[in-house]
């Protein structure tokens, strides 16, 4: 079975990015053939500054390793280190109905802020499927948003099969239920696009004073919460904390009694307890930074490898060569 799945390099990493993609990446590595890329191409459709998009990809890069993917299971890399993927890219385009491309909601919802469009934004999900498919992906670990996007590579491949014979696998999107949308400090999705994140790797008092900011009622203490589960502190504290203690807390909120501020140092603690290893493995990270290039250079050569053999089936298949 082969994994694969990407990250921008478009912001600071979170909860929602670690709980609904990293994580459950990471716990498949073991169970198959995985391949992890820092979507640097992707991220030009919303990134413009380069010192930014060279920090950000770099900070993808630490917080992966440092969060454990193990570069000895896993092949991890840029994506702009395989060029053939553009290459592909282009192939998919001339199979990909404008519908399919007009019917997804990340572009909708992209239409709808206002936002001004150039092609790469639009086109994204070809880029994408081209990611997927040119290594012959079965497996797709994301977050619920994604969802759509492996839905459209499915349909891009079936396509591109139909058109100039059987080329491509079939890949399937794998979310994880419980984390499928992490919820943010205001309660909306967890997103480096709406400012209510909680990064990985924040620094201390300025996450403590985001947790402390998680917009909860105007409830008094006192009064008993039945709805003590939909409360967001309690969400995130079920993340971060072991079971029981996530339990306890939402027991107590349920029977009132309980401050709102008291929950939100707990979960302060809890994050920073939760992420207290890989933060003292990113900094190790940090101060050996030619290690983590090596990394992605050997990642880079042998996913070359691989898509060169992919691409070379499907530009056989298109008459191309
Ligand atoms: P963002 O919305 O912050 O820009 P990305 O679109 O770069 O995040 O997402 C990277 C990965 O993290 C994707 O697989 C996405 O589904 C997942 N992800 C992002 N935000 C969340 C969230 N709030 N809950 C669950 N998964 C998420
Ligand atoms: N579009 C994904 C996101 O924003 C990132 C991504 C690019 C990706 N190519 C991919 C994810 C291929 C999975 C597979 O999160």
């Amino acid at each position: 079975m082969r994994i694969l799945s990407g990250i921008q390099p478009s912001g600071a990493l979170h909860l929602g990015n670690y709980f609904g993609m990293m994580k459950p990446a990471i716990e498949l590595q073991d169970q198959g053939d995985a391949y992890y890329f820092i979507a640097d191409w992707h991220s030009m459709t919303s990134l413009t500054d380069p010192a930014m998009r060279r920090q950000y990809s770099l900070d993808v890069a630490l917080d992966f390793l440092a969060c454990g993917l193990d570069p000895k299971r896993t092949v991890f890399f840029r994506q702009s280190d395989v060029p053939e993927v553009a290459e592909l890219t282009w192939m998919l385009s001339t199979v990909t109905p404008m519908g399919l491309l007009e019917r997804c909601h990340s572009y909708k919802d992209k239409l709808a802020k206002g936002l001004s469009f150039n092609h790469g934004l639009f086109a994204y999900p070809v880029l994408m499927a081209a990611d997927i498919l040119i290594y012959d992906s079965n497996v797709v670990p994301v977050g619920r948003d994604q969802k759509q996007h492996v839905e459209v590579t499915r349909d891009i491949a079936i396509k591109f099969n139909e058109q100039y014979g059987e080329t491509f696998v079939l890949p399937e999107p794998r979310i994880r239920d419980e984390v499928a949308v992490v919820a943010g400090t205001d309660g909306q999705k967890m997103s480096k696009s709406y400012g209510n994140t909680i990064e990985i790797f924040g620094d201390e008092k300025a996450t403590r004073k985001k947790i402390m900011g998680v917009v909860m009622d105007s409830r008094t203490p006192q009064e008993p919460k039945p709805d003590a589960d939909q409360n967001l502190a309690v969400q995130l504290l079920k993340l971060v904390a072991p079971v029981e203690v996530a339990r306890d807390f939402e027991a107590r909120l349920r029977a009132g009694g309980l401050g709102y501020g008291d929950l939100k140092k707990a979960l302060f603690e809890h994050y920073w307890d939760h992420f207290a290893e890989p933060r003292k493995r990113r900094a190790e990270l940090v101060a050996n930074l030619d290690f983590v290039h090596q990394v992605l250079r050997d990642g880079a050569a042998k996913a070359r490898a691989l898509a060169a053999t992919v691409l070379g089936r499907a530009k056989r298949n298109a008459g191309l060569v």
